[in-house]
């Protein structure tokens, strides 16, 4: 395990207000984050998941787990990235949880992303792009993303906690964000694309492999 993650994860451990409803992402920086929460001794009314596999770690440390439906709007949802840039755009689904992380990062007023000094780029894209698609969409949406100078590579992988599958798409160096994120996500058959740029991270933690973490918000 990267050191940042874990000096990242114990940072966003103090933002959480006890007895809050938190929005949780996945991976293994959120997964740390989870343990540090439950070792800190903070209770939460509960916590909404961004994957089957964040529920099940949320219960393990005796966390309830709410349906979005019930909680309405979040303060503060945290969750980690497979790239970030200057602009704290993202890319993520590194662990295919890319459409329930959007969806409770879309209705959280606060968005903490934590990562490790590993994940910072200056233009997003050498990591390869996630797109979940609908399995009988896949050939389409691949030849679709062929012409916009990609490599769509098939995830041979379990189907996401939705029942569909990931193209991950390599080559892309991408300068404009948002407008990839709306070209890709028109694509009928199309879930979810992996960029988080139309709505990115209001604030970085950055963990370092000697314990220093970094703070950047999205004003600068
Ligand atoms: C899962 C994600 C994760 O946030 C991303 O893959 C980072 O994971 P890790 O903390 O293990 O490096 O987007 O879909």
């Amino acid at each position: 395990m990267h050191k940042g993650k874990i000096a990242a994860a114990l940072a966003a451990v103090d933002l959480v207000k006890p007895d809050s409803v938190l929005g949780v992402g996945s991976g293994s920086t959120v997964e740390v984050f989870i343990q540090q929460l439950a070792k800190a001794g903070i209770r939460l009314e509960g916590a909404v998941a961004s994957s089957e596999a964040t529920a099940a770690v949320l219960t393990k440390n005796g966390f309830d787990v709410l349906d979005l439906n019930m909680t309405g709007s979040l303060d503060l949802y945290i969750d980690g990235a497979d790239e970030v840039n200057p602009n704290l755009q993202l890319i993520k689904g590194g662990g295919g949880a890319l459409t329930r992380e959007k969806i409770v990062a879309a209705a959280s007023n606060q968005f903490v992303c934590i990562v490790d000094d590993s994940k910072l780029v200056d233009v997003l894209g050498e990591f390869p792009l996630p797109v979940e698609v609908i399995p009988m969409a896949r050939s389409y949406v691949a030849r679709e993303i062929l012409t916009l100078g990609a490599d769509p590579e098939f995830r041979e992988a379990p189907r996401t906690d939705n029942g569909n599958q990931i193209l991950d798409c390599v080559g892309l160096h991408i300068d404009d964000p948002i407008e990839l994120e709306t070209i890709i996500n028109n694509i009928a058959g199309v879930v979810t694309v992996g960029l988080f740029a139309e709505r990115p991270a209001d604030q970085l933690l950055i963990g370092y492999t000697d314990g220093r973490v970094e703070e950047r918000s999205a004003e600068g």
